[in-house]
């Protein structure tokens, strides 16, 4: 029997102990699954849904630790959230964009930078102090990329000497529209400027230096709020309202490609995985996926809720190393753990760059994925904005995920193609995104075991 891995009743607990992953060698994916909702659709879901006039349903919600934070942050703002039901039905009584309260202590982030960055540009608007802290990896995360913009929209924010949470936002600064040329391809600053600008007197607009995940802009249409892309030009005004709508959340992509590389890797796997969101600014995975040489079907594509959606069938195949088109970087920005596993098992090179922003997600994504290949038996190169992996002798051994979520569930993956059992340590977090990963993944033909 494996121990429940889901959070219960939105207690949101930050394990000390280590949780293990014991992986053995060998097997294939198999039939069919479902992996959770979309972490991104789902925290901005209970952030609109509160903030609208009027009563939101949303469906698919993911009962993961990031997205309860945020849940929890509005309920103790005064919204009044049914749910999750098991089964991720949702219920949100919005209060309107000026109908929070003051909460009656901090915002506790966990391990969430989306809360965290989104939150901050929520917050600079309104009446009332609000702190918002972290886990020890948030606690690192840099937060200037938003408080500097924000700041000069007239936001008051105190952060750390570094820059770093806990976060202070001082409520009662008029905001004012600025434009922000944004430095760095990051949805979660666009997402935190556009939030501040409902705020704000006049028009906000961010230009982004390559496209990202535009959920946000979707979202805000969605319930009724006007937002203008122009090419690269994101912008609105402020002072209008949200009106409450339904939202019916996809499977999370970046859930579903560990499964996409595992299938990929493992002789033998005919696996669908349904009910995937196929927003284009989020299929980067798929696109590197086939220039690796994958076999990847998209079936049934359809729209939900304002978002595509489809089945993806993946077949084992012989993979080939490449040179990542800098280009899609933002597009697979989460998915470079799983896919560097792939590179791990394929025929040649493959070269990342262009990728410094992997060093500041939950971990450093290019140091620790290089240390556990590395353990693994095989080449990788860390460099300062990439990776260069000589796939090799994928043997197995003892990985530090660092408590990093990507990081344990890619090892756990790499298993079905590795020559020695895998031990991953520092698992917990896993349930900030995946809860039920263990679970499926044993259903799906994983060996693998808690510990
Ligand atoms: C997210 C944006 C991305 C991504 C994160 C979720 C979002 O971060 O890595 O997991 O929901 O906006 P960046 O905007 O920092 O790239």
């Amino acid at each position: 029997m494996l121990p429940n891995l889901k959070s219960r009743n939105n207690n949101v607990s930050h394990s000390s102990t280590n949780l293990q992953f014991n992986v053995q060698p060998g097997g294939s994916l198999q039939g069919k699954v479902r992996v959770p909702g979309d972490k991104s659709i789902s925290h901005r879901s209970i952030m609109l849904g509160s903030l609208a006039e009027g009563t939101t349903h949303v469906s698919g919600f993911l009962q993961g630790e990031d997205c309860l934070c945020t849940l929890n942050a509005f309920r103790i703002m005064g919204v009044n959230i049914e749910g999750p039901t098991d089964d991720g039905k949702v219920t949100i009584h919005g209060v309107g964009l000026h109908g929070l309260h003051a909460p009656s202590g901090d915002l506790e982030m966990g391990n969430s930078g989306t809360s965290m960055r989104l939150m901050s540009g929520l917050m600079s608007g309104q009446a009332f102090d609000v702190r918002m802290t972290g886990d020890a990896s948030l606690s690192k995360r840099p937060m200037k990329r938003v408080t500097v913009p924000l700041a000069s929209m007239g936001a008051k924010i105190d952060a750390t000497a570094t820059g770093t949470p806990p976060l202070l936002v001082h409520g009662g600064s008029p905001l004012h529209g600025i434009h922000y040329d944004m430095p760095m391809a990051s949805a979660q600053v666009k997402s935190s400027l556009l939030l501040a600008g409902l705020y704000a007197q006049g028009e906000t607009s961010v230009t982004e230096p390559a496209p990202t995940r535009d959920h946000t802009e979707r979202m805000l249409r969605g319930f009724g709020y006007a937002v203008k892309t122009d090419g690269n030009r994101i912008s609105l005004q402020g002072g209008g309202k949200l009106t409450a709508t339904d939202i019916d959340v996809p499977s999370d992509i970046s859930s579903a490609a560990f499964f996409m590389v595992g299938a990929s890797i493992a002789p033998g796997s005919d696996l669908t995985i349904e009910h995937v969101g196929m927003n284009p600014t989020r299929t980067g995975v798929i696109a590197i996926l086939r220039l690796m040489g994958a076999n990847l079907d998209v079936l049934n594509e359809r729209e939900v809720g304002g978002e595509p959606v489809a089945d993806i069938r993946v077949r084992a195949a012989s993979l080939k190393g490449i040179q990542i088109p800098e280009a899609l970087v933002p597009l697979a920005i989460d998915e470079f753990p799983s896919l560097f596993i792939a590179a791990a098992f394929a025929e040649g090179q493959t070269v990342l760059t262009g990728a410094e922003e992997l060093r500041v997600k939950e971990s450093d994504r290019i140091q620790v994925m290089a240390d556990g290949l590395l353990a693994c038996g095989v080449d990788a190169q860390p460099t300062s904005d990439g990776i260069v992996i000589n796939p090799g002798n994928f043997t197995g051994g003892t990985i530090d995920s660092h408590g990093d979520h990507r990081i344990a569930m890619s090892f756990a993956m790499a298993a079905l193609r590795a020559t020695q059992p895998i031990t991953i340590n520092d698992c917990a977090n896993v349930n900030t995104s995946f809860p039920g990963f263990v679970a499926l993944a044993a259903n799906a033909g994983v060996k693998i075991t808690i510990a």
